[in-house]
């Protein structure tokens, strides 16, 4: 039976389940994001992508809440024997980063699309108001953040991903299978 849970030595279902659906929305409003600010005011999606964009991301920072509070009230798995105490550094730092970086790519976001005081409507299901709208300039220079934030988020996961692939393929230890939820490998396993 999967563990909803972590234990002190796996990820339990509800830790994978937010991990991939995060890194997919993620993946995919940067995305759109790229995407939808080239587009001219006479392309049709002009005024839809935009929409769509805020919403999925006012709704990830729920998702976001919600994994924030698993975390901290779950056991971390140890890093799998063989992992060296900077690469757990290097891990961790990471780890942290990305929720930094997450936490202030959405702030920004909201910034902009609330910087002239209107309330950002969630695909018609709740609408968030507008707060702070007196910062100087404050859609051009939260958009400025917003974006370069964006490609930064962007480059820590090339390089988190390139680690998990290296622990996978090169190591050949379980770091990534069990993010993956799967078993711990019989494949590797006697060697290890
Ligand atoms: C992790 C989540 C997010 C990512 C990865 C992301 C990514 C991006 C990217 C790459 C762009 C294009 C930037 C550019 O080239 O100028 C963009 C634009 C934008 N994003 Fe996000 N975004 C996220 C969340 C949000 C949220 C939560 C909101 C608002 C609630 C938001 C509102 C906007 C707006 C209004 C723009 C257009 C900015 C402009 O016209 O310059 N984003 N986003
Ligand atoms: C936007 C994309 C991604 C983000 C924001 C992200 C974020 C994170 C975070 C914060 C953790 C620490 C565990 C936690 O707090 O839940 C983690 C763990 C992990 N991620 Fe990602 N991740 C992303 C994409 C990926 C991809 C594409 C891969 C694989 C190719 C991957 C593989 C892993 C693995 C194997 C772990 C477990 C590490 C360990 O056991 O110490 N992640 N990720």
């Amino acid at each position: 039976m999967p563990k909803m849970r972590n234990t002190p030595q796996t990820w339990g279902t509800i830790a994978i389940a937010l991990h991939w659906l995060m890194a997919l929305v993620i993946l995919g409003l940067f995305g759109l994001g790229f995407y939808m600010v080239d587009l001219t005011y006479y392309d049709p999606l002009y005024k839809t992508l935009p929409e769509i964009h805020k919403g999925i991301g006012i709704l990830l920072a729920l998702v976001l809440v919600l994994r924030i509070a698993w975390r901290l009230t779950n056991p971390r798995p140890a890093p799998i024997a063989g992992t060296t105490p900077l690469e757990e550094r290097a891990a961790s730092l990471v780890h942290h980063l990305f929720y930094l970086l997450i936490v202030v790519v959405m702030f920004t976001g909201y910034l902009i699309s609330t910087a002239d005081g209107k309330p950002i409507d969630v695909f018609g299901l709740f609408s968030v108001s507008a707060t702070l709208t007196s910062i100087p300039e404050q859609e051009d220079r939260a958009g400025l953040v917003h974006e370069y934030l964006a490609y930064g988020l962007i480059a820590l996961v090339v390089l988190h991903a390139a680690a998990a692939l290296k622990h996978h393929f090169v190591d050949r230890d379980d770091t990534l299978r069990r993010m993956l939820g799967m078993r711990a490998s019989d494949r590797y396993g006697s060697d290890q």
